[in-house]
């Protein structure tokens, strides 16, 4: 997969793309990845990249031509990559959009900055993601989360795909709970259940935990997980 990235300011990334997971899969050729800054593509020698909005008001808003320069920049001798605008505006970004990002051979993450992007800019973005209902100073932290999401979801960027699957939301679900050493710390003690080797006591532990605390901290996930017969009783069970 490559991941190209829109930015104003480049210099935010090289902590995320050469740390933990993003950079292993990189060193394994899972992913590549180019940081393109947008000033380049302004027009001026000045490489002015904002103006003040029309109408008035607080802000500067980046300008439309440097964005459409960099963006047709990236389908020269190529195809189109796929244009993800990061957004407030935008769909909410869950696990299954990442399984959907994770499927293209070529993604573009345009990051907006300052008071928002001219709105023209929206007729060259294929899509467009947000990261919660809060405002962030610039897409470049969202553009982190995606890249992170995406990433740790390629195959052999972790060398055991059967954790990322069972993560979180993977199956509709909050993750059980986990321990590790010491079996004892400051008077609180592994539960029994995960020292006895029992490996089908263990799942069942854990799948009833999952939908414990799924029910507890979001009991809006568990309208749309599938849920089997089995799972019924294991809420049910005190
Ligand atoms: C300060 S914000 C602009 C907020 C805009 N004026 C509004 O109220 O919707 C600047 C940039 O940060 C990014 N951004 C801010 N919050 C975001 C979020 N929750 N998800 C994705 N991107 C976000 C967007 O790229 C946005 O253009």
């Amino acid at each position: 997969m490559r991941i190209t990235v829109l930015t104003l300011f480049p210099e935010m990334f090289p902590g995320v793309l050469e740390s933990s997971i993003v950079a292993q899969a990189r060193k394994k050729g899972a992913v590549e990845f180019a940081l393109v800054n947008i000033r380049d593509f302004a027009l001026d020698k000045h490489q002015v990249a904002d103006d003040a909005p029309y109408g008035g008001g607080p802000g500067m808003i980046m300008k439309p031509e440097p964005i459409f320069r960099a963006v047709r920049s990236l389908a020269e001798g190529g195809s189109r990559p796929k244009v993800v605008l990061l957004s407030p505006r935008g769909r909410r970004y869950d696990q299954r959009a990442a399984r959907q990002l994770a499927r293209e051979a070529h993604i573009a993450l345009l990051c907006g900055h300052y008071k928002d992007i001219d709105e023209r800019v929206r007729t060259i973005v294929d899509d467009d993601i947000s990261v919660g209902d809060y405002i962030l100073s610039g897409g470049e932290v969202a553009a982190m989360a995606v890249i992170d999401s995406v990433v740790r979801l390629l195959p052999g960027a972790i060398s055991d795909p059967e954790s990322a699957d069972r993560d979180s939301f993977e199956n509709g679900l909050l993750d059980h709970p986990h321990y590790t050493r010491p079996e004892t710390f400051e008077g609180m003690t592994v539960p029994e259940v995960l020292r006895s080797g029992n490996h089908a006591q263990i799942a069942r532990w854990r799948r009833r935990q999952a939908l414990r605390i799924t029910r507890q901290q979001r009991p809006d996930l568990l309208q749309t997980a599938e849920l089997s017969g089995q799972d019924l009783e294991l809420l049910d069970e005190e």
